[in-house]
């Protein structure tokens, strides 16, 4: 499949197997790939680099207007830097991972973050976009909307396999967070009405991705 434009929205919670599946889509198609979970990371990276207090809403707003974001979008490789310092590891360690729920949740952080990732799809022939709001609020005219889920089990498995810690306290982790994201007030995560679920429990990786190729070649051919 190679598709003219095409916009394909990934939500679901983490370890739903949404990271990997979306960089192997975009490749597939020759497409790039936006990873906004990435984004809420970056910026969150930010605030706790600015000692900035969480509770403390103005100034973590202020901070995210300020802070100077490079987002990679190479499905290969995606690179990002923060005030052009490069994030990639830093984003991904417990410090940021433990406060970017409550970054995620200011909606005047989501609103400008949403902003940016409308721009990069708007600019991009074929795009795989993953996040929590992608069908519901970023790309509502998605040409393929997919719902990934997992067992809990499932998820924290995969998570403590990528950054080698305890499964049961990733379980715990992975659903204190799914809770923050889901309660929320702004956009908080749920499957939109028009997406496809799809439950990647004891899937391999290329079955997931072969399937998605067939919806969006269904989709799009239709
Ligand atoms: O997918 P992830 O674990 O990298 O996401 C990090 C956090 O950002 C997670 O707590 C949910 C939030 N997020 C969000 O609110 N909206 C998105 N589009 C992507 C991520």
């Amino acid at each position: 499949v190679r598709p003219e434009r095409c916009v394909v929205a990934v939500d679901g919670p983490s370890g739903s197997g949404k990271s990997t599946v979306s960089r192997r889509l975009a490749t597939a198609i020759d497409g790039i790939y936006l990873d906004t979970g990435a984004m809420y990371r970056a910026v969150t990276w930010a605030v706790l680099q600015a000692g900035v207090d969480l509770t403390d809403v103005d100034s973590v707003i202020k901070v995210a207007q300020e802070t100077d974001l490079s987002i990679g979008t190479n499905p290969l490789a995606p690179h990002f830097e923060a005030n052009g310092v490069d994030v990639d590891a830093a984003i991904r360690g417990p410090e940021v991972t433990g406060a970017v729920s409550a970054v995620a949740a200011v909606p005047q952080v989501r609103a400008m973050l949403v902003q940016f990732q409308q721009d990069i799809i708007s600019g991009a022939p074929r795009i795989v976009v993953e996040g929590r709001d992608i069908a519901s609020v970023v790309a509502p005219d998605a040409d393929l909307k997919v719902y990934l889920t997992a067992s809990a089990a499932a998820r924290a498995q995969r998570r403590s396999a990528e950054d080698a810690t305890d499964v049961a306290a990733t379980e715990a982790d992975l659903a204190r967070r799914d809770k923050l994201d889901s309660s929320r007030a702004a956009d908080p995560l749920k499957q939109a009405d028009d997406a496809t679920e799809l439950d990647t429990t004891g899937l391999g990786i290329d079955d997931v991705v072969n399937r998605l190729l067939d919806m969006l070649n269904s989709k799009v051919s239709s």
